[in-house]
This record gives C-alpha cells, sequence and structure tokens, in this order.
C-alpha cells in the first residue's frame, strides 16, 4: 500500500536501515521478528516536497485509521504506530524524506534538505545500515548498495562510511560496539582507529558543555546505554566499550578496571537474589547505576542528570555519598537487630544495594542480613490487636508496636504469649 501511494505521486520508496540488514541476514528457518519498519522517499523534482515522507505516513494512517501517526515536523519524518501488541512489543513504522546532513559543528544535529537516496544513505552509520531495497517500479526488490554493505555483512564486519562520523555522533560508538556483539561481528580496523581518534579528541565535553545540541545527543547515549545494558550480551559489549575507552563518552575519569567488574559482578548477584523475575527493578538502569557510583562523589549527580535518568536514580546518586558515610560510621556500632533496622530502613534496597557495593565484607553482609531477613519481621500484633486489647488508639500505637518489633527482632519476645506479657509489663492498660 506504501508504495502504490508512492508511485501514484510519482516517487520512489525505499526500505531501509536495519529491516533490510536484517532481512539479509536472516536464517529462513528461522522467524524474524522486525521492531521497527524505516522508509525513505525521493525521486521528486522540488526542495517543496520536503514533506513527502509525512504525506505519504498520512495517506497510509487513512488507509489504516487503527494506526497512530506522529509527525517529527523539524526532520520531516513521520512515524506510525503500526502494532501495539504485549507479547511481540510495538512497531513503528518510520517514513522519511530522502534527505542530506550537513555538520556545521562536530556532534550538531543533522540540518534537512530534500536530496536522493544515495545522499541519504551516506548520512547513515555503517555500511550494514546503508543498504535500501526498493520497493516502487522500475524493478522493486531491487537492493541498492552504494557503499559494500553487502561485502560487509558477508565478511561480518561494522565499517563506518565516514572518517567523522564519530566525531559528528559519539553515540555511533555505542552502536558500533553493540552491532559487533549482537551479529558477532568485528569492528572493521580503520573504523575502530576512528573510534579511538574521536575518543581522544574529547568526546565527553563535545556531548555536554561545548554544544546546544548537548541533550539531544545525551537522549541518544541513553537510549544506547538501556539498549546495551538490557540485552543478554550486556556484559561482553561492555567489556568491548571499556578496552575502547568508550565509557569516557558517559565521563572523562570513566574506566572499566578490575574493580568496576566486581562491583558489577555483585550488582548481577544482587539483582538476582532479590528480583529474579525482573519485577521489582528496571535492572539496566541499576547496572547504569552502578557504574555511576563508581564515579566520584562530585561527578555523579551531573552525569546522572546529563543522562536524564529518571528522577529517583538522579537522588539516589546524589545522596549515596552522604547516606554511605552514615551507614559505615553507623552500621559497626549496632549491636541488637533492631538497631540495624532502625539504621537502615531509611532507605530503600537500591540505595542499600549500592552501598553495599563498595562496602568491606562485614558491612556488606550486615546489609544482606537486614535485606534478606531483617526488613521481613513483622510484630507480633498490630493495630487491631491492640485495639481488641483494650488500647485506646491514637499515636501511641506507633511507639507501641514499634517496641514489639524491636524485641521481636531482638529475640526477647518468640510468641503471642511472651508478646502480650511484654505489653502487659510495658504498657500497662
Ligand atoms: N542511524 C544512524 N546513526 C545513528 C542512529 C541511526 O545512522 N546514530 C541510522 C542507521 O542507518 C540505522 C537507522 O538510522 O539503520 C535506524 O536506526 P535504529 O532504528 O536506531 O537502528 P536499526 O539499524 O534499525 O537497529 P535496531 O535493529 O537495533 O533497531
Amino acid at each position: 500500500k506504501a508504495s502504490l501511494q508512492a508511485k501514484q505521486r510519482g516517487w520512489h520508496l525505499y526500505l531501509v536501515g536495519g529491516a533490510v540488514r536484517d532481512l539479509l541476514l536472516a536464517n529462513p528457518n528461522e522467524p524474524l521478528l522486525i521492531q521497527d519498519i524505516d522508509m525513505v522517499v525521493d525521486g521528486f523534482h522540488s526542495a517543496a516536497d520536503v514533506g513527502a515522507g509525512v504525506e505519504l505516513a498520512k495517506a497510509l494512517q487513512e488507509i489504516y485509521p487503527n494506526t497512530r501517526l506522529e509527525v517529527h515536523g523539524s526532520f520531516q519524518t513521520a512515524a506510525l504506530l503500526w502494532r501495539k501488541d504485549p507479547v511481540l512489543g510495538s512497531m513503528w513504522v518510520d517514513i522519511a524524506t530522502a534527505r542530506t546532513e550537513f555538520y556545521p559543528y562536530p556532534a550538531a544535529n543533522p540540518e534537512v534538505e530534500a536530496s536522493s537516496i544515495r545522499q541519504d544513505l551516506y548520512r547513515r552509520d555503517f555500511t550494514i545500515n546503508a543498504l535500501a531495497l526498493r520497493l516502487t517500479p522500475p524493478r522493486p526488490g531491487k537492493l541498492m548498495d552504494f557503499f559494500g554493505g553487502l561485502l560487509d555483512l558477508h565478511a561480518k564486519q561494522i565499517r563506518v562510511l565516514h572518517v567523522n562520523s564519530f566525531i559528528e555522533d559519539p553515540t555511533r560508538i555505542y552502536r558500533a560496539v553493540r552491532f559487533a556483539v549482537r551479529l558477532g561481528f568485528t569492528i572493521e580496523c580503520q573504523t575502530e582507529e576512528y573510534i579511538r581518534y574521536a575518543i581522544e579528541s574529547g568526546v565527553y565535553d563535545r556531548t555536554t558543555k561545548e554544544n546546544h545540541k548537548a541533550p539531544a545527543l545525551q537522549t541518544r547515549l541513553k537510549a544506547e546505554l538501556k539498549h546495551i545494558l538490557q540485552a543478554s550480551y550486556w556484559k561482553v559489549a561492555l567489556q568491548l566499550l571499556g578496552d575502547l575507552g568508550a565509557l569516557q563518552c558517559i565521563h572523562p575519569t570513566l574506566k572499566l578496571d578490575d574493580e568496576l567488574l566486581r562491583q558489577l559482578r555483585l550488582m548481577e548477584r544482587c539483582l538476582q537474589r532479590f528480583d529474579p523475575e525482573q519485577q521489582r527493578f528496571v535492572h539496566w538502569q541499576m547496572r547504569i547505576e552502578a557504574i555511576i557510583a563508581f564515579l566520584k562523589p562530585e561527578y555523579r549527580y551531573l552525569v546522572a542528570k546529563n543522562l536524564q535518568l529518571q528522577d529517583e536514580s538522579i537522588r539516589r546518586l546524589q545522596n549515596l555519598a552522604s547516606t554511605q558515610e552514615i551507614v559505615l560510621e553507623s552500621l559497626p556500632e549496632c549491636d541488637r537487630s533492631s538497631q540495624i533496622v532502625k539504621l537502615l530502613r531509611h532507605y530503600d534496597l537500591p540505595m542499600l544495594i549500592l552501598i553495599a557495593l563498595r562496602s568491606p565484607r562485614k558491612i556488606r553482609q550486615q546489609i544482606w542480613h537486614y535485606a534478606t531477613v531483617l526488613a521481613n519481621v513483622q510484630p507480633i500484633f498490630n493495630g487491631n490487636d491492640l485495639k481488641k486489647f483494650g488500647y485506646k488508639p491514637g499515636p501511641k500505637y506507633k511507639q507501641i508496636l514499634d517496641d514489639l518489633l524491636s524485641a521481636t527482632l531482638d529475640g526477647e519476645i518468640t510468641n503471642k504469649i511472651e508478646a502480650k506479657e511484654f505489653l502487659t509489663k510495658s504498657y500497662p492498660l
């Protein structure tokens, strides 16, 4: 339907990007799940047709009214939400007008103008992502391969299209690693040199202070980090990012050394232990928090804020140093379980995990004991019971229940009879 609409207007329509790559790599005996479809329109004669992609998407939405249309005005692209399926996930169909991007200065966002499919493909990241499949006549189904993408698919390598690619868009370093690990490809030698050069030339500054497009780059960096840290292959990808020195995109002082790897391993153990079903925490966010927590305290807030993490994560990273100080100072002083509970119950489990990662073994074990055992202990009686026993409801209840809990935690009460005796003695009616 899309190609028919394009044809009727005298335009050409192409399938581009990841869908073409994945189609060419697909095993014909296995189902192929494509999450996003990217299409590009070109073949018009006037720059006034810069809105062709949007027009086509609108025409398609009229044919398929159950889709949702989003227009990204400044780039003249439109996205149709085609399917929102709880099992398969959503599927977006993006339709863009063929465009050339000029980078007036490094790491800037593209400026847009109508241009041919070749130029559109040339602005993309890697040869394997710069393939197009023509959908309109003449010769629909023809593969357009201007930059040797097919050869690189066969050679299983990630090759960049131009020298400045990583300078213009440092998030492509993360994409190179992601595709390499996900597809089992290698990063071609020259491309790796370009990556190292981009990193050496001060990648962090370009994605932060110097550049008014920094927020957009940070959004993309966060999206790439999310992609990587939630994938099954995240450890291998992170190792490769570390080998390339690419964690400097997050902060210039960040390195993947043995200590960070140890802390990340501990984090994994915590996630397995406290949330094996992945229902309680967002695991990739916990991993990025562990990585940012590895920075010196004075850098954590800014990095978390730049990456636009959730408010809760930013707050946690901001308060980590002071909370850690309190816990490390006070926990060794606690002789009784009730004291440990009174100290640690003010903090959520992710905060305690972050503290545990960077604490001596003894402290870590106390935190685990708290999180797995002590935090789950309940007072033997509740407010209703107190009412039944004849205590007048009021603010005193909190204190009574708290004392009951402490006595239970410290082993002074083990059953209801002892609890009743404790009440009679400590709080006579
Ligand atoms: N692209 C790019 N530079 C980026 C991001 C994207 O050149 N920083 C181009 C690539 O050509 C890519 C296309 O935009 O193929 C679509 O991007 P995206 O949907 O992020 O990636 P896919 O290649 O579709 O990969 P995935 O399967 O992970 O979605």
